[in-house]
């Protein structure tokens, strides 16, 4: 049996926590900051409760611990960060930004922490459900820990990549999901809002800002790659949105920090020129301030 304690049963945390109960060899703990009872989700037309006993007290070490939190919960969840994880524990880190393994170095070594990208669109709906739309595909380091990472699930539940050049794939992310984002966020439009060549000639410089860090960074990023994202937002469905913008329209708090900040505090270090990116920085801060 594979002890494994998920932290944060948002969203990501509950697709997480389904694809995990799943497998056999697995005993799943759970660790959530407003208390529950149930994880809800609803995937494939199918509705699925997990009744789950939270904040167990435990004596023995978990082998892994998948932290699903966003990136503005980290200050606080330091006092379980601590708890949970310990020395032979293996790290997950599920979440947008990069440089994911900063925030877990003071609890355990690099080699024990697994960056993950996820792609897996899911929604809070009624009742207290999540709606996960998609089957889950998580791109993390082709490495030994990956590998044992894969083995926590079973082979149809996620998609599983590795990649060789992390570093480049997590920062072609970045650069694409902050540029469209934070122009449907600041708008307040769905990709319709690229019907307007202005805002395609703002895309395009936030994706040259971008670029020009993510180099700095040491990513590779190919020439090929601003035209082939313009290429990409002309293929985009008019009613297409974002993750930023569905935060800003429910109200939640928008994740600048791993998102346009995270292009502006390594453009700061390198000393890179973004004066785009540091409006729409501050402008994204002003909305989380209302
Ligand atoms: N949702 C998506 O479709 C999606 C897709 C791709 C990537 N992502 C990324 O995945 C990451 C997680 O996103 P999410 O959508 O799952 O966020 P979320 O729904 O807000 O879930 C985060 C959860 O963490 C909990 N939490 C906060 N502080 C905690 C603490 N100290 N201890 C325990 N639990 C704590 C929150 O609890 P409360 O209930 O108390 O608030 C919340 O349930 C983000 O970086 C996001 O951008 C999300």
């Amino acid at each position: 049996m594979k002890r494994i304690g998920v932290l944060g049963l948002g969203a990501i945390g509950s697709v997480m926590s389904r694809i995990l109960v799943a497998h056999p060899e697995n005993e799943v703990f759970y660790y959530t900051r407003t208390p529950k009872s149930k994880i809800k989700i609803q995937f494939q037309n199918k509705k699925i409760e997990i009744p789950i006993e939270t904040e167990k007290e435990r004596s023995e070490e978990l082998d892994w611990l998948l932290i699903c939190l966003k990136e503005y919960h980290f200050d606080a969840a330091n006092d379980k960060l601590a708890k949970l994880i310990r020395a032979n524990t293996k790290v997950a880190v599920i979440r947008n930004g990069i440089e994911l393994k900063e925030r877990i170095t003071p609890f355990t070594t690099k080699e024990n922490i697994l960056e993950c990208m996820i792609d897996c669109p899911t929604q809070p709906i009624e009742d207290n459900y999540y709606l996960q739309f998609r089957k889950p595909v998580l791109k993390v380091e082709q490495s030994e820990l990956a590998k044992r990472f894969t083995q926590l699930f079973t082979k149809n539940d996620a998609q599983i990549i590795e990649v060789l050049d992390y570093k480049t794939e997590n920062w072609k992310k970045l650069i694409e999901s902050s540029a469209l984002g934070s122009i449907l966020c600041l708008t307040g439009r769905t990709c319709s809002v690229f019907e307007n060549p202005e805002v395609i000639g703002l895309y395009k410089d936030l994706l040259r800002e971008g670029i020009e860090v993510a180099k700095s960074d040491g990513a590779i990023i190919k020439s090929s790659f601003e035209s082939e994202m313009m290429e990409k937002i002309s293929t985009y469905s008019k009613t297409k949105g974002s993750s930023m913008l569905s935060d800003r329209l429910t109200g939640n708090i928008i994740e600048v920090n791993a998102k346009n900040g995270a292009i502006e505090k390594v453009a700061v270090q390198n000393k890179i020129a973004t004066p785009i990116n540091d409006t729409i920085c501050k402008l994204l801060r002003q909305i989380n301030q209302n």
